[in-house]
């Protein structure tokens, strides 16, 4: 059975004190959710402080990136036991904006994941074509190369420890959803790949959330999808009440 998991990514937004006030608010919303895993990826900045507010709640704490060595000459960048101290579970890795702005690639989604898991910690291994390549057809041979590329030598029992965010880029921060059907049909291609990695009870276990204007208006029709198992929200993770409005539908949901 798969646990639904819906994990907020306040990307570069909220101050320190605005993000101490969101988390609080989330935390009172979140209070009676019993199935679902709630999670939310404040800034760097900011993490130390949220970590605080969500102490004792049934809300996860998740970082937006991380690297991959211990320590050293590595300017801007914050190493996986820094996160750990501080009482990260989640990190989210691979982000599309990583890779468009920032020269991530599949190597360095490896290295990353690897790292993260050596300290307990789950990866969110965020995947996903952009428009041109999904125009072009080569929506399935962009997921394989991802998807291989991340779970590089990783066995079956690392695979059941990480999370894959399905994110088509198209659909990111610009409104547009990809409607249930589409959404599924990824989802379901990228289990089979899981599959074919580590056979089918490993691939039936991995929780598969969606990402890309997921909103409360779409939530429950994208969560219902039998192989849609949770999001991972932008713009609507920055209110309490829409963050809620997605988790909501998410409530025992067995998948
Ligand atoms: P939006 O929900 O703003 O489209 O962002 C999705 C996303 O990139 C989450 O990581």
């Amino acid at each position: 059975m798969r646990k639904i998991v819906i994990a907020g990514n306040w990307k570069m937004n909220k101050t320190v004190a605005e993000s101490v006030k969101l988390a609080a608010e989330v935390v009172a919303a979140a209070k009676d959710i019993k199935t679902v895993t709630v999670a939310i990826a404040p800034t760097y900045l900011a993490l130390a402080k949220v970590a605080e507010v969500v102490a004792g709640s049934n809300v996860k704490l998740a970082a937006q990136d991380v690297h991959w060595e211990n320590q050293g000459a590595f300017t801007g960048k914050v190493s996986a036991d820094m996160l750990k101290e501080i009482g990260v579970d989640f990190v989210i890795i691979g982000h599309s904006e990583q890779r468009t702005y920032f020269g991530e690639t599949d190597a360095t989604v490896n290295k990353k994941v690897r790292k993260v898991q050596s300290l307990g910690m789950t990866p969110i291994i965020c995947i996903g074509e952009t428009l041109d390549e999904r125009k072009s057809g080569q929506l399935e041979s962009v997921l394989t190369r991802q998807v291989n590329g991340a779970y590089d030598g990783l066995s079956g029992d690392d695979a059941l420890r990480t999370v894959i965010a399905y994110e088509p880029v198209w659909a990111i921060g610009t409104g547009v959803t990809a409607s249930d059907d589409e959404a599924q049909q990824a989802h379901a291609f990228v289990r089979g790949l899981l599959a074919t990695l580590y056979g089918d009870h490993v691939a039936q276990s991995i929780s598969i959330q969606y990402g890309g204007s997921m909103k409360p208006e779409n939530a429950a029709g994208l969560l219902a999808q039998a192989d849609i198992d949770g999001g991972l929200i932008g713009g609507a993770a920055l209110k309490a009440d829409s963050f809620l409005g997605i988790i909501t539908p998410g409530e025992s949901l067995n998948k």
